[in-house]
């Protein structure tokens, strides 16, 4: 029994490709028959496999619809996290999703899934992310202080998320956790952050989390061990569409 997680596939078998970077970058030529080879080759019946966010371009549920059959179609149990961009999933009806889909995907908001002792817990996390603003040498000298005020009360929203997934798991008497976020934990602004403290707070083992895709945005947050717990980056193209084995 394995655990694996990935993110940002960004499908669009019925939408129209709306990221221009996508479509250019190489990284992205024929992404989706790359992740499914290498979900074959590696993810067994019994693994579990976490997709972090930013499953499809889709606007509303009858535009994922061929988007979500592939992921349905994929091996393993199949666990989504929300990311900024499915708007399919609105959070306060995550419940419905679970209902619709039971036996086929697993939606992770405001609950956790376990996985043997561990509890998989989640939430979509937020960072600011600018504009910032520059001097000539290309250091941050200011950034939109309106914006990061906006910022910060959709990462107050996120932890009260979060803190629900980790207390919804800890009530059930699970004391290991893996902590999934689609955001990066940090902005680039930070060392730490509200969800670097929950991880420490509750002992989460690992933090996953995606949504920097591009290889200059892959090193903007943690990479590897800091204070005792592990931090991965599993954008698709970080990965080259290759699901990172997390336990
Ligand atoms: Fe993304
Ligand atoms: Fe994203």
């Amino acid at each position: 029994m394995s655990l694996y997680s990935i993110g940002d596939l960004h499908l669009h078998f019925q939408t129209e490709l709306k990221a221009r970077a996508q479509g250019k970058d190489r990284a992205w030529r024929d992404h989706e028959q790359k992740l499914r080879k290498h979900c074959a080759e590696l993810i067994c019946p019994e693994d579990t496999l976490v997709l972090v966010g930013d499953h499809s371009w889709g606007r509303n549920l009858a535009e994922c619809e061929q988007d979500l059959q592939f992921i349905m179609e994929l091996p393993g149990r199949k666990i989504l996290l929300r990311g900024n961009h499915d708007m399919f999933w609105d959070a306060g009806k995550t419940e419905a999703l679970n209902r619709q889909f039971a036996g086929k995907l697993c939606f992770l908001q405001d609950n956790y899934y376990p996985y043997g002792e561990l509890a998989l817990v989640g939430t979509k996390g937020h960072c600011f992310e600018g504009p910032f603003y520059l001097n000539r040498r290309g250091q941050i000298v200011g950034w939109d202080e309106e914006r990061e005020a906006g910022s910060r009360r959709l990462v107050e929203r996120e932890t009260a998320r979060l803190r629900k997934s980790f207390e919804a798991a800890k009530a059930d008497g699970f004391k290991r956790y893996i902590m999934f976020l689609h955001y990066p934990p940090t902005s680039i602004l930070e060392d730490e952050s509200p969800f670097t403290a929950m991880a420490a707070e509750y002992g989460a083992e690992q933090v996953i989390y995606a949504h920097s895709h591009g290889e200059a945005r892959f090193h903007d947050s943690i990479l590897g061990e800091k204070h005792g717990i592990r931090y991965r980056l599993v954008s698709g193209d970080y990965l080259k569409w290759r699901p990172e084995k997390i336990v």
